[in-house]
């Protein structure tokens, strides 16, 4: 099988770069190479360009240019927020809220935080994996120094009350981190909209490059940064400016952002359909994780009984379709999500899960044939009849 014949079904792990963004990064790489910095014509176009690609990232979330931190992706991004404001607390306000099915980017950050002795709240979800607001309200309290909830769960699409949780966060007096990795160019994400203080967006998940992304950092806010040097990126990200990165994530956002209402509600329908196909040929043998609560239009997070999740992607595979199992990043590919475990599943539950991604690509007959092939490959590795 030709690689142009597989079906790319695992777009919340990555997305194909768009040949205009790539066009639009080659330009910038052979033609404005000049260091911004430095101090002769070219560079001082180099400068210009400089700010306005902050403009241009800036306008598509409603932010102003200097809000705009770019980064290496949506990584770079969550360890910039958290460790860039909680390095700046001090007690009686210290400690750190998060949700307990964050990305690892997150998680393990909190936890490293943990270790070194802050105190971190871990807030529990419902069994749809919607974070339980009342139990965010016990933790956050004038102690609060941030608290950091997704926009929408990579593993289950689930989208989370970010409203709601940025008032809890603000009526404590403490700071809001959302990691929209995966929501920007499905939802309109405007951080001043939302109340979110902090927000990470990582190009590869909406047709930029790898290693772009952004932290929007809103401007009375100050923080740390990670990487220290130079005085690039207002002080907060040092290193000689990536201007190619920068037009190509631009790009990027400005496209994403104009189809966004065109295309989703087409795919979200084609997910509704194949999910329903699975179920018609399984009933309760196959289980939606986060099918009752808000999700993305494009991913389907399902548990199929009493089979390893990963036997069934690998024939997935070789019968032309890309799946994923749950999280691209999890540590340890075998361990359960801990997504999963905190919406109540059982190891053998959790086990038993793939993770479905569409893009924009994807078509009505090669989703029925992927929910047929789902069906069938189950029967067999069950050695149902
Ligand atoms: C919700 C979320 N946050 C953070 C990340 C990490 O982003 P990156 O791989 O760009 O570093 C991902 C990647 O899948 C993600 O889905």
């Amino acid at each position: 099988m030709s690689l142009k014949e597989y079906v790319y079904c695992d777009y919340a792990a990555g997305s194909p770069c768009r040949p205009e963004v790539l066009d639009v990064f080659n330009e910038y790489a052979t033609r404005q190479y000049s260091n911004p910095g430095a101090h002769h014509p070219l560079a001082y176009v180099a400068k210009k360009h400089l700010w306005e690609l902050h403009e241009r990232m800036g306008r598509v979330i409603g932010a102003d240019p200097r809000e705009i931190i770019f980064t290496s992706g949506g990584t770079e991004s969550d360890i910039l927020a958290l460790r860039g404001v909680m390095s700046n607390a001090e007690a009686p306000r210290n400690e750190l809220v998060i949700s307990a099915i964050e990305h690892h980017a997150v998680l393990l950050e909190a936890q490293r935080m943990e270790q070194a002795g802050t105190k971190v709240y871990y807030v529990p979800v419902s069994a749809d994996g919607v974070i339980d607001r009342g139990a965010l309200r016990k933790v956050v309290s004038e102690r609060t120094t941030l608290v950091s909830v997704m926009y929408a769960n990579n593993e289950t699409g689930v989208i989370q009350p970010v409203k709601e949780v940025g008032e809890i966060a603000h009526a404590a007096g403490a700071k809001f981190h959302c990691d929209a990795v995966q929501a920007f160019w499905k939802l309109p994400l405007k951080p001043k909209e939302f109340g979110a203080d902090l927000m990470s967006l990582a190009g590869a998940k909406f047709g930029g490059p790898k290693g772009t992304g952004l932290l929007y950092n809103e401007m009375t806010n100050r923080i740390s940064p990670v990487i220290v040097g130079g005085p690039q990126e207002w002080g907060y990200r040092a290193g000689t400016e990536d201007l190619s990165g920068m037009a190509a994530l631009a790009t990027a956002m400005e496209l994403a952002e104009a189809e966004r209402e065109k295309i989703w509600p087409r795919v979200a329908a084609i997910r509704d359909g194949m999910e329903k196909r699975i179920v018609a040929g399984l009933g309760e043998h196959v289980r939606i994780n986060g099918g009752n609560a808000p999700r993305l239009p494009n991913i389907s997070n399902m548990s199929f009984l009493e089979i390893e999740g990963q036997a069934l992607a690998i024939e997935l595979g070789e019968q032309g379709y890309c799946v994923g199992l749950g999280s691209a990043c999890a540590p340890g590919e075998t361990d359960p999500s801990h997504v999963l475990a905190a919406m109540g599943l059982s190891w053998e539950d959790a086990i038993g899960c793939i993770r479905i991604s569409f893009g924009p690509d994807i078509t009505e007959q090669q989703a029925e044939r992927l929910a047929d092939l789902c069906v069938a490959n189950y029967k067999a590795l069950k050695g149902l009849g």
